[in-house]
Order: C-alpha cells, then structure tokens, then sequence
C-alpha cells in the first residue's frame, strides 16, 4: 500500500517539545481517509498529534524515535472500569473456579473493604492499577464508583476517580447496600447521591440486572442522571436475557456493557441504534459465563466496543491485549475488528471519537496517545496470545514506557 502524508500544520505552529516517531513497519489509524499505513511516521507537538504520513518525507522535530519496522496503534481505550476499591476477592474466585456462580451480591465485600479504606489508600490503589493499564498500552481509561454507595462514599469514590482517570461514571445504582430498603435506595441514588457526585462525574451507570435493579427502577435511575446532565451507560444483560439492552436503547444511552444473553431483538435494537454494545471478554470467562456474540453482533452492524472490566469480583485484570486476543481467537473477531473494537469503539462509547483531541485514532488533531507494539503488525496481539508486546506508550503526547 501507499502512503499518503496527511495534514502538515505550519510550521510556525510548531511545538517546542515536538517528537517524531518514524520507521513504523504498520500503523493503524482508524482513520478512514488514511487507513493502515506502511513505512509510516508520526508526529506529536503538546499533547496532539501534528502529522502523519510516509516516514521518507517525516518532517522534523526536536526529539526523534525510530521504531524499526514495528506496529503502531492508538492507545487502547478502555471504556469500562471499577477502579475505585479496596481488598481482592481471590476466595470467591477460587469458589467460582470450583463451581460455584458468579453472584452481584459479592460486590458487597468490596463496598465494606472500600467503606473502611482511607482517601490516601484508595489512591494508592486506583493509580497502581492506572500505572499498569498504562505500561500495557490503555492511554484512555474510564472508572466507576459503585463500591461506597453511601452519599459520603459515592462522594469521594468519584472525587478520587478524577483527579486520575480520562472519564468518572457515578454507579451510586451497583447494588442495594445490604439492610437497606430498594425504593429508598433508589430515592436516595435519584436524589441526594446524585447532586454530590455529580460535579465529579460525566456520566452514570445502572447494573440492570435480577439481584440489582429491575426495569422501573434502572429507567428511574436513568432518567434522573439524564436530567442532572450526565451522560448514560447500563449494565445489561450479563447474568440472563433480560431488559437492559432494551432501556439503554430506548433511553439513549451511549452504551450498554456486558451483552452477554442477547435476544434477537436486542440485537436488532443495537443495530438501528447509537448505543455501543461494549463486550468484556476478561468478565465472561473469568466468571464462567458463555462469551458474548461478538460476530452476531457486528455482522448485524451494532458498534462494538471491547474493554476489561477491570474489578476485584468479576474481571481482576486490566489488560485490554487478552481482551483482544480473546475477541479473535474465541468470539470469532478478526484481529483488524477486535482492534477497532478496543480504540476506536471504546472512544465512541465514551462519545471521544470525533473532533480535537479524539482518542482511538492516529490522525492531525487526535490527542497524541500511541502504542508501540514489539512486533511488526497487530495479527501478533492474537497470534501470540498471553505474550507482553507493548513496546513503548504515548499517552497525551508523554512517553510513558
Ligand atoms: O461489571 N456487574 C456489575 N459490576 C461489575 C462487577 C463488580 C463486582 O463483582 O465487584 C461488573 O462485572
């Protein structure tokens, strides 16, 4: 294929600390208008991408990288996260391994764990699992609170989330806290939670779900967030069939996660819709659920997003190259899909996919966040499953391995 240069900036926009990757053997842009490029170069000025094109006519900058021959990425964009929690549930995986399900009501061991943890320890822990997702190549991450779920605890649950992450979702809406009554739970996620997180949070989240909340109660919820401003997203569909695709299509939201049990009017509703179906594949496995219908889901034209769900209950692992692997090699992706799926699709999710400063993408005007691979195409993320290939990030136009 031929390289095309694309969207020089003037020179006299040139940023001092400008940095110009060349030699990429395979560069995935997401760009339709660009593609895959071959013997590619980028450059980053600040924290945006300036250029991209064929490496021979890169033009230069204060600091150069040579590649030498290998691929190049968008960051990951990992758009469903719980990151904001205390202790580990190794036990209940252990029983799960051993047979027993997977129940919403574990969630409650975290919120005691999260309850009795100070600000400073939360901290700890949110950014050492950010630190990892980074060193592995997620440049966009998304985190919930969801583990407080008292107005005090939601609070600063979110209050931490970002000071860190790229997106805070308010998941006051995770479980009925054990002892309390449903509707006035509801009532106080509705009122008094809400106007305290809010100010921290761009979106909310409902786990619709028998064991959390039921239809009325999720179109409640949802609706509140929606006329407090926030964006929203639901957990649907992951332990049975059941109404969450359903609500976030019929309420707009910007994406419904875990779509493990679909109908085929859920996924007919996903196709006619701009409601990503973002797919967990770390959470299907590791809590012994069938894997979601990835194929199914794509062939009928519902944008897909992949993520990793990242928790102590369901998904302990921030690694968004298994959940690519794990897309193509079992849930019937090709590597070019799965790939989108995890960048671009994740972007979309979070609604940061077009205009300055969009993520899941390499072209002029995206945030400058790269993934370097130690090897010369993606086809090795599935090829060489379970294998570290993050070679080098940039994330926001700084290196960060
Ligand atoms: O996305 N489904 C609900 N929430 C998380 C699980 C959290 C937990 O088990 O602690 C999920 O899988």
């Amino acid at each position: 294929p031929n390289p095309r240069p694309a969207a020089l900036l003037p020179s006299s926009t040139v940023h001092p600390t400008s940095t110009v990757v060349t030699g990429i053997g395979e560069l995935t842009t997401n760009d339709p208008g660009l593609g895959i490029l071959h013997d590619a170069a980028v450059v980053l000025e600040a924290d945006r991408v300036a250029w991209v094109g064929e490496s021979a006519v890169a033009p230069a900058a204060d600091v150069a990288v040579d590649v030498g021959g290998r691929a190049v990425l968008p960051g990951w964009v990992d758009s469903h996260t719980h990151l904001v929690f205390a202790g580990d549930r190794t036990a209940e995986f252990e029983a799960r391994m051993a047979g027993e399900p997977y129940r919403a009501g574990g969630i409650a061991t975290t919120v005691a764990r999260t309850r009795a943890a100070s600000d400073e320890d939360l901290e700890a822990n949110l950014t050492a699992h950010l630190d990892e997702a980074v060193r592995q190549g997620t440049t966009c991450l998304e985190t919930k609170t969801g583990y407080g779920l008292t107005v005090e605890d939601e609070t600063r649950s979110a209050r931490i989330a970002a000071r860190h992450a790229d997106e805070v979702t308010y998941l006051g809406a995770h479980l009925v806290p054990p002892g309390a009554d449903a509707e006035s739970y509801v009532d106080l996620v509705c009122g008094d939670m809400l106007e305290a997180v809010a100010p921290y949070a761009g979106w909310a989240d409902v786990f619709c779900e028998d064991g959390a909340f039921d239809e009325v109660q999720s179109e409640r919820i949802a609706a509140a967030a929606a006329a407090r401003g926030l964006g929203v997203r639901v957990h649907g569909n992951q332990l049975g069939a059941g109404p969450g695709v359903r609500l976030a299509v019929r309420g707009g939201a910007a994406s419904v996660d875990h779509c493990t049990y679909l109908t085929g009017e859920d996924v007919d509703a996903l196709a006619s819709s701009a409601t990503v179906a973002t797919l967990l594949p770390a959470c299907d496995l590791s809590t012994r659920q069938p894997l979601a219908p990835a194929r199914r889901l794509w062939d009928a034209g519902a944008t897909v997003a992949l993520a990793s769900n990242a928790n102590p209950g369901s998904s302990y692992t921030t690694s968004m190259a298994f959940c690519v692997a794990t897309a193509v090699l079992q849930m019937g992706l090709t590597v070019r899909e799965a790939v989108w799926a995890a960048t671009a699709g994740g972007a979309r999710a979070l609604r940061r996919d077009t205009g300055d400063g969009a993520v899941g993408t390499v072209r002029a005007g995206a945030r400058a966040d790269l993934h370097v691979l130690d090897a010369p195409s993606a086809t090795h993320l599935a090829y060489r499953p379970g294998v570290p290939l993050t070679w080098a990030v940039w994330r926001s136009g700084e290196r960060e391995r």
